[in-house]
């Protein structure tokens, strides 16, 4: 960890109570963890702008009886193995399957093999988590 800076910061008393409150319900042990997680997550939303290197994590839920979906989303995932670090699949029940695919690559490369999966017909669910690599925060 780099060297701690303390700074004061000026809010209206109704913002700092709602933050307040916001970050009791977080568990946050106190202000400046709170802001700096808030810092770090805008951080990383710019990195998602950027061209630079992120990991994120794509989640489905699909039914997998559905006519050449599992094949469908294989061959997407294989157009683009080499920004998938890893992925997990998991039999929700008798019908439903719940797939994690973790990536690491450009943003609009990721982006990309996101939206190809979430469109592919029988995808009841699909979205993308921004995280990153840990280098820049
Ligand atoms: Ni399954």
């Amino acid at each position: 960890m780099s060297e701690l800076i303390r700074f004061g910061v000026s809010l209206e008393k109704v913002l700092l109570q709602k933050f307040d409150k916001h970050i009791k319900k977080e568990n946050y042990a106190n202000r400046s963890n709170a802001i700096a997680d808030l810092i770090r997550d805008k951080l990383i939303r710019q990195e998602w702008t950027e061209d630079k290197e992120v990991a994120g994590a794509i989640i489905m839920v699909f039914d997998h009886h559905k006519r050449d979906l599992v094949n469908n989303l294989t061959n997407i995932q294989h157009d683009y193995h080499k920004y998938i670090i890893s992925s997990q699949h998991i039999h929700l029940d008798h019908d439903n399957c719940f797939e994690i695919v973790v990536v690491k690559g450009k943003p609009h490369k990721l982006e990309e093999l996101a939206n190809k999966l979430k469109s592919a017909k029988g995808v009841k669910h699909a979205s993308l988590s921004l995280a990153t690599t840990g280098k820049e925060v």
